[in-house]
């Protein structure tokens, strides 16, 4: 078999087969063939080359993949590390709430109760998407276990990841028992998707990142398919974001993803739910990392209301507790509320970060602050009439508060804080926004923002948070 063959293939609109997936994949990462050096070492040689992938991707762009094709992509990709085993974890609620089995030792996982669901939550990427920070909590309070793995931000788009570490002391990277062990305990751990975990996707991510090659549905569904699969869950919610912040920028597309993906768990024999939400403004009002720990730690703690973010929050959450069998959506839907509300959540998310190193300092994170706080007034009067998404995440980023780059440092300090949301009342002058920033570049954050805000004499009709779920 040879890459340039199955790239022909693919750029004469002809179907690959299973086989010739899997070539390219373990090609590309480096797994089928293995060679002998001069100095007789055994290696494994990449036998498909960046260029050859990169052409196979851009084949796939105009040519789609079939369903077979986007199947055998994500099995191949998901395979490609290892496929984790969360066994140990179906047990986790007797070990909560039974007092004697509170300090599981590593590896004692034989005391557990029969198996239960263990659901995960993705998002397609979002700007000032903090939504995991708070369902996760609130599943977890309400008795579900959480064992989250999640990845960093780029480009416009932030992540989990970047957010938690943003948390002095709190540790992103523990090993897989310690990780089972606080969920044991605790009922909730989130971690960085380790180096193990679907390492194709990552190589062909980043190659996709830098050849105009991530927007393709298939190839959107087999990578973010392949990492669930690999983490090792039963059951899926899916956030399917639409709009100018979004991947998906028509509720068409992000119907046909949601479908794709949704397929993909089915003929693994696992559930899945994708539920359809708007990502034309963006969520809450910060954007950034700390800035957005600290924005749920307020909601979570009850001293702040942000609709938006408790709305989807909320729903996501009340559809992984339907999924892990905890009643009809109805009932999830109140036991998600009375998580939020009762500060079970809040209580969940300070125990987390204890237990994976955060510096609590008695409730009050000490996050730092950036050393440059600069406002933006409004140059007319009117409503809000729309909040780009991706302008004002693409601003943050130049801020300081995401990676244009997979090198890039991140300022956990930097970012936004909005002051105004789409369809509030502004008066000439009056602060729009504020810009967190160390080091940024604040012309490019200001162009950006101008750009991606808009102002007029109608009150605009109000978007629609949660567009459908299927
Ligand atoms: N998120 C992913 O994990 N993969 C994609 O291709 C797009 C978004």
């Amino acid at each position: 078999m040879r890459a340039y063959d199955i790239i022909m293939k693919k750029r004469n609109n002809t179907e690959l087969t299973k086989e010739e997936i899997q070539f390219l994949v373990n090609g590309y990462t480096g797994a089928n063939k293995l060679e002998i050096t001069q100095e007789s070492r055994l290696v494994s040689k990449q036998a498909v080359k960046d260029e050859q992938m990169a052409a196979f991707l851009m084949a796939t762009m105009f040519n789609g993949l079939s369903k077979d094709e986007i199947y055998h992509l994500t099995m191949a990709m998901a395979h490609s590390g290892e496929v984790l085993d969360l066994s140990p974890l179906r047990g986790v609620l007797s070990n909560i709430e039974n007092s004697d089995q509170k300090n599981l030792g590593e590896k004692n996982y034989e005391n557990l109760a029969p198996p239960q669901t263990v659901v995960d939550k993705h998002s397609t990427g979002g700007v000032g998407d903090k939504l995991t920070l708070l369902v996760a909590p609130i599943v977890a309070a309400a008795g579900v276990p959480v064992a989250k793995m999640s990845g960093a931000g780029l480009g416009h788009t932030g992540g989990t990841l970047d957010k938690l570490s943003s948390i002095p002391g709190f540790k992103t990277e523990l090993n897989f028992d310690e990780f089972i062990n606080i969920v044991n305990k605790i009922g909730l751990s989130i971690i960085g998707q380790t180096k193990d975990i679907a390492p194709a996707d990552k190589k062909i991510y980043a190659l996709r990142d830098t050849t105009a090659t991530v927007d393709n549905i298939g190839l959107i569904a087999a990578s973010i398919m392949s990492k669930k699969l690999a983490s090792g869950a039963d059951a899926f919610v899916l956030d399917v974001k639409v709009g100018s912040g979004a991947f998906m920028k028509s509720e068409e597309e992000a119907k046909k993803l949601a479908i794709t993906m949704i397929e993909i768990a089915e003929q693994n024999g696992k559930k899945a739910k994708a539920i359809l939400t708007n990502m034309d403004e963006p969520l809450g009002f910060s954007i950034g990392n700390s800035l957005e720990i600290i924005e749920v730690l307020e909601v979570l703690e009850r001293k702040k209301e942000v609709k938006d973010i408790e709305i989807l929050s909320l729903e996501l959450s009340a559809n992984m507790l339907f999924l892990a069998g905890k009643g009809d959506l109805e009932s999830c839907r109140a036991q998600a509320l009375e998580s939020l509300t009762s500060k079970k959540a809040y209580k969940k998310f300070l125990a987390m970060v204890e237990a994976q190193g955060g510096s609590l300092n008695g409730g009050k994170i000490n996050f730092g602050e950036a050393k440059n706080k600069i406002e933006l007034h409004s140059k007319e009067e009117g409503y809000i009439q729309s909040i780009n998404a991706e302008k004002i995440g693409t601003a943050a980023m130049v801020l300081g508060a995401g990676r244009a780059a997979k090198e890039d440092k991140i300022d956990y300090t930097a970012g936004i804080i909005l002051n105004k949301k789409v369809g509030d009342y502004v008066s000439k002058g009056e602060t729009l926004l504020t810009f967190h920033t160390n080091r940024g570049d604040l012309e490019e954050a200001e162009r950006l923002s101008w750009l991606g805000i808009k102002i007029g004499t109608e009150s605009p009709i109000s978007n629609q948070l949660i567009l459908g779920s299927l």
